[in-house]
C-alpha cells in the first residue's frame, strides 16, 4: 500500500474532527470529506504503522442521513464540514464524541451522557465573524484578473494559510454580516489598498471584525491594519455609518506587521463607544473587539440556565459560599451566577477582559464579585480567607483544556462542586482523568453552540466525594 492507491471502503462512525473511520484488510483508515455509513472511494494520503489517512475521491453507496449542502463553499472551506449531514443526525454524532472521548480517554463508563441541546437556530446563528485579507484561492473555471488574484477578503482554506477563499456569502452569519463584509471588500478592492505580507512585513489590510449583540442589535465592525491610515479610516467610517446606519461602533485596530495573528497593539474609534452592549437575562455586558464573548448567543443562554438550574438545587443557603470562575474572561459566568454565592473570585489573564470584567460587574450593580488578573497555567493561588469557604468552581478554559498545575490546584482546595464547561470534550475527557480520583459525575449535558461544524461545548458537573 502507498501514497495515491484508490481503495473502495464501507465507512463506519465518524470521530472527532469530522473524520471517518473504515477499514482496509483489518487496518484503520481514517477517511476524510464523507459520512458514517457510506461506501466510498478513497485516495490513500498517508500510510502509517498503525493506520492510513485517505480522502474520499467518490461516493458510491450514500448515506440515507446526507443531505445537499446549501453552501456553494462548502467542502473547500474548512468551516461547516457537517453541512451534508442531516441536523438531527449531527446532534447524534455529536453526542458520540463526547462519549468516545469520555469512555476512551477518561474510562468513564458509568455515567448517563444527556442528549445534546440544539441550536434553534441551524443557520445565521455567528454573533461574531473575523474575515482575512490575503491573496486569493482561485478556483477552477474561473477567469480572474491579475488585481483580483491579489485580493480576498474571506475565510483560510485548511493547510492553506496564505491564501483566503474570497467569500460573497456564509450562512453561519447574519445577512447584515454578509452584507457588510461585501461592501467593505468592494470598497477597498476599488481604491486598491494593500494587503499585508507576512513574509514581506508590508501591506495595510489585515483582518475584518464584525461582531453583532443579538438580543440589543448593537454592531461593531472592526477593521484590523498594520497602520492608522488616517484619510482611507475616515472615508470608510463616513460611508458604512451613511449605507448601515445600525452599525453603533467602527473602530480601526492597529495590529503589527510582523505577527500573522490579528492581535492589536492599540484600538482606535472611529465612531459610537468602542463596545457593544449584549443583553443576557437581567444582565448587561460590555463586549469590546477583542474580548472573549460567546458566538451563539441564543445557546449560551441555554447553557447558563442548565449551570443555574443545577445551583438553584444546590446552594440553599448561601452564607460562607464561594464561587470561583476559572478563565472569566468578560465576568458573564460569575455575573450570572453570582446571585447564588455569597462571593464571587473570578481569574483571568488577559488585562482588557479584567477590566472589561470589572465595568460589567459596575454596570449589573453585582457587588460581590472581584477579578483578579492571573495566568492559571501557573496554577491557582488564593488568599488564606478564601480557604475555609464553601468553594464551587466553574471552569471554561480554551480548547486546550487545562494543565497539571491548574488541575493540581483544584484538587488541594477540595471544591464541593465543580463545573467544567469545555468547547473540547477531547482535552476535558483527559483533564477528568485524574480529577474523576476525587469527584463524582453527577451528569454531562453537551450543548449546540455551532451547528454544521463538528465542535460541540459540553458540561461535566461534577461533586466532591463525602
Ligand atoms: C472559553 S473563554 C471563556 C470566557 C468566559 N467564561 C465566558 O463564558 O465568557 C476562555 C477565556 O480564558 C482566557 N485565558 C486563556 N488562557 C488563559 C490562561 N492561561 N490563564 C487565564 N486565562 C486564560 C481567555 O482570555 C478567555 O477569556
Amino acid at each position: 500500500m502507498k501514497k495515491n492507491d484508490l481503495l473502495t471502503i464501507k465507512t463506519e462512525k465518524m470521530i472527532n474532527q469530522g473524520i471517518c473511520l473504515g477499514r482496509y484488510e483489518g487496518k484503520v483508515v481514517l477517511i476524510d470529506g464523507c459520512l458514517p455509513d457510506e461506501v466510498v472511494r478513497v485516495k490513500v494520503k498517508k500510510v502509517k504503522k498503525d493506520y492510513i489517512e485517505a480522502i474520499a475521491v467518490d461516493i458510491l453507496n450514500e448515506s440515507k442521513n446526507r443531505i445537499t449542502p446549501r453552501c456553494k463553499y462548502f467542502g473547500l472551506c474548512g468551516g461547516c464540514k457537517l453541512q451534508n449531514l442531516d441536523y438531527r443526525e449531527q446532534l447524534k454524532i455529536k453526542k458520540s464524541f463526547v462519549e468516545d472521548a469520555f469512555m476512551r480517554i477518561s474510562k468513564i463508563y458509568d455515567v448517563e451522557i444527556n442528549d445534546v441541546i440544539a441550536s434553534d437556530d441551524e443557520y445565521f446563528y455567528r454573533n461574531k465573524m473575523e474575515y482575512s485579507f490575503a491573496k486569493r484561492w482561485l478556483f477552477e473555471g474561473i477567469n480572474y484578473n491579475d488585481k483580483e488574484k491579489e485580493f480576498a477578503l474571506g475565510l483560510h482554506i485548511p493547510k492553506q494559510f496564505e491564501k483566503v477563499m474570497h467569500i460573497e456569502e456564509c450562512f453561519l452569519q447574519s445577512q447584515f454580516s454578509n452584507e457588510v463584509r461585501n461592501f467593505v471588500a468592494n470598497f477597498l478592492f476599488e481604491r486598491n489598498v494593500s494587503i499585508h505580507s507576512l513574509k514581506n512585513r508590508d501591506g495595510l489590510l489585515k483582518a475584518l471584525l464584525i461582531r453583532e449583540a443579538r438580543n440589543t442589535s448593537e454592531k461593531l465592525v472592526g477593521l484590523v491594519t498594520t497602520n492608522y491610515d488616517e484619510a482611507l479610516i475616515t472615508e470608510l467610517g463616513n460611508v458604512l455609518s451613511a449605507k448601515y446606519p445600525e452599525i453603533t461602533t467602527f473602530v480601526n485596530l492597529i495590529s503589527r506587521p510582523d505577527l500573522s495573528s490579528t492581535l492589536p497593539e492599540k484600538i482606535i474609534t472611529i465612531f459610537g463607544k468602542g463596545y457593544i452592549i449584549e443583553k443576557l437575562g437581567e444582565y448587561q455586558f460590555e463586549i469590546y473587539p477583542n474580548t472573549f464573548f460567546q458566538t451563539n448567543t441564543k445557546q449560551a443562554e441555554k447553557l447558563f440556565s442548565v449551570l443555574e438550574n443545577y445551583l438553584q438545587k444546590e446552594i440553599t443557603d448561601k452564607s460562607n459560599t464561594l464561587l470561583i470562575d476559572l478563565y472569566s474572561g468578560v465576568g458573564v459566568i460569575g455575573i450570572i451566577l453570582s446571585k447564588y454565592f455569597e462571593k464571587v473570585l473570578g481569574f483571568e489573564e488577559i488585562k482588557e477582559s479584567i477590566l472589561a470584567a470589572k465595568r460589567n460587574a459596575s454596570i449589573n450593580n453585582v457587588h460581590n464579585i472581584f477579578f483578579i488578573q492571573q495566568n492559571l497555567l501557573k496554577g491557582l493561588s488564593l488568599e488564606k480567607e478564601y480557604l475555609e469557604k464553601d468553594i464551587t468552581i466553574v471552569v471554561d478554559p480554551p480548547r486546550a483544556g487545562m494543565n497539571n498545575e491548574l488541575i493540581k490546584s483544584i484538587i488541594q482546595l477540595r471544591p464541593k462542586n465543580l463545573i467544567y464547561i469545555s468547547c473540547n470534550p477531547v482535552t476535558q475527557a483527559r483533564d477528568l482523568i485524574e480529577l474523576k480520583e476525587y469527584y463524582k459525575i453527577e451528569f454531562i449535558q453537551p450543548v449546540d453552540m455551532f451547528p454544521q461544524t463538528f465542535h460541540i461545548e459540553n458540561i461535566a458537573i461534577l461533586k466532591l466525594f463525602s
